[in-house]
């Protein structure tokens, strides 16, 4: 970063609002996995949860705190005391920690949601900031629903939120309404009229519901901003936050425009992107900026004679500088422990661990017996599916057999075990999948719908890994589960228990922003 640009802060919600996408829950050590590679992205700030949600998440923030040092870890905290208690206890074990609490600005959410005045809303916050020094000095407000609120309401908290103590103040568009010239002038006109505005940091927080998060994002940044929250994949509430990577590439490729620049390593992007895409089941399209399959590939005859000639001519960026690599052929049936570390490290996964290395060690030599060739893409998918899974206390697949024959229905016989107890029954079903599916419905009961089935060969070939998500609702919770195998009905199988454990653990979660203060 040069000397004379400002430092424009890169704040991960990831965890956080990228949770809140219906589907994307994680567990503590998912969580955990995808910290440590927000981490090794030189993330500013991780928001690693609600606390106050549920004991998941108390124990993701806390275990994330624990273990970071290179990154703030930050806690979301409604106005309230409860949630900031909460909050301030999950980040007790971090280096560097900040609490961000909210609450909503905008008439409509004062009255419909809140049912609160103008000074009750203003009280409030004030209130939960002094009380978040108890707990640390860094203390980030944001007025949800900025982006639709009264401007001299706006602008009369925020100096009063500084006032009380707030370092950050973020404004969000809460619902994606703001289009980029206005939300860039809104930016400009809160630092312009608010007396104490070069007292913090002025932040943005932006959805994607009209496909603007990332250019109302890079608007404010032209107006003043100085931290972006976004996300790896662009995930997030409904149609998710701005993207991570496209906001981090734009201004790293457009420095004759920027007059800031960002610390992330960038060589870090893909393996980030595939991380979380496989710990949460929503697939990254082809078309996607900067990490999508095709994002560096040159179809077209003339685009690719150009390339040849001159990669310039139709590149504004280096596919190796945001950590695309060959799907080399690494690793095979006779590599070692060190070999299969090394290779895990070269792609972005520091395993210090002995007892996780073991792990990943005999599914590598499972999947090497049979696959005998191990691409990158197949260690992408062994860590994603590695661990956090076989928890005694969820259903575990012990085995199971299907049999497939155009002569005969298919059938399928299955073994679960959950608290040392084994489970065996078995069904017809319209094809191997369904027949396995209800035999595992048979024992666990989980009067759940599925709403998505969906296959993916990890790489090419009849042998490769597939990788199955299935997405299944009950009672408004809904939950993606992931599975991979060589074999797709062993990966279906997988990957319906992975759902089906996420809904178990899943019940009465409080949702930061549909729950009254
Ligand atoms: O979208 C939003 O307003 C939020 C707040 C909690 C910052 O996610
Ligand atoms: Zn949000």
């Amino acid at each position: 970063m040069s000397k004379n640009k400002d430092k424009l802060v890169i704040f991960d919600t990831t965890l956080r609002d990228g949770e809140q996408s219906p589907g994307a829950s994680m567990n503590v050590s998912e969580k955990l996995r995808i910290a440590k590679v927000l981490e090794k992205l030189n993330v500013d700030v991780i928001e690693a949860g609600f606390p106050i949600a549920s004991r998941g998440d108390f124990d993701a923030v806390f275990n994330i705190s624990s273990n970071i040092k290179n990154s703030t870890i930050c806690a979301l905290a409604r106005a309230i005391e409860k949630d900031i208690d909460a909050a301030g206890e999950a980040i007790k074990p971090a280096k560097s920690s900040r609490i961000h609490t909210f609450i909503a600005t905008s008439e409509i959410h004062m009255q419909k949601k809140l049912g609160m005045s103008k000074k009750e809303v203003i009280d409030q916050a004030v209130k939960s900031i002094k009380r978040i020094k108890k707990y640390t000095n860094n203390i980030e407000f944001s007025p949800e629903d900025a982006g639709r609120s009264e401007f001299d309401f706006l602008s009369e908290i925020i100096e009063k939120a500084i006032n009380a103590g707030a370092n950050t103040i973020n404004i969000p568009d809460t619902v994606g309404y703001n289009i980029p010239e206005q939300f860039g002038n809104l930016i400009k006109k809160l630092i312009y009229n608010i007396p104490n505005s070069d007292k913090a940091i002025f932040s943005v927080h932006c959805h994607n519901d009209l496909g603007l998060a990332v250019a109302n994002s890079l608007s404010a940044v032209m107006n003043g901003a100085r931290q972006v929250e976004c996300t790896i994949n662009g995930l997030g509430e409904r149609a998710g936050n701005a993207s991570l990577e496209e906001v981090v590439m734009t201004v790293k490729t457009r420095q004759d425009i920027f007059n800031c620049d960002t610390q992330i390593n960038t060589g870090h992007i893909v393996p980030a992107s595939k991380l979380v895409s496989s710990i949460t089941g929503f697939p990254v399209q082809p078309n996607k900026a900067i990490v999508g399959a095709n994002a560096f590939a040159h179809e077209s005859g003339i685009h690719q004679d150009g390339v040849l000639k001159h990669r310039e001519t139709y590149e504004i960026m280096k596919a190796q500088d945001v950590g695309w690599q060959e799907n080399k052929l690494v690793l095979g049936k006779h590599s070692g422990r060190n070999a299969l570390k090394t290779r895990l490290s070269e792609i972005g996964y520091e395993i210090k661990d002995t007892s996780e290395l073991n792990i990943l060690f005999k599914k590598f030599k499972d999947l090497a017996d049979i696959k005998h060739e191990i691409y990158d893409d197949d260690l992408h998918s062994l860590i994603s599916n590695a661990s956090g899974k076989e928890d005694s206390q969820n259903y575990n697949l012990v085995s199971i057999k299907s049999i497939s024959d155009s002569s005969s229905e298919p059938y399928s016989e299955i073994t679960l075990e959950k608290n040392m107890e084994r489970f065996n029954s078995d069904s017809k079903g319209g094809g191997p999948v369904d027949a396995a599916f209800k035999a595992i419905e048979k024992i666990v009961n989980s009067n759940s719908v599925l709403q998505l089935y969906s296959v993916n060969n990890i790489t090419d070939g009849t042998d490769s890994l597939g990788e199955v998500t299935v997405r299944m609702e009950k009672q408004g919770i809904i939950v993606n589960g992931i599975g991979s195998d060589t074999d797709i009905v062993i990966a279906s199988a997988k990957a319906y228990l992975d759902a089906i454990n996420k809904l178990n653990n899943k019940a009465n979660i409080v949702h930061p922003q549909l729950d009254h203060v």
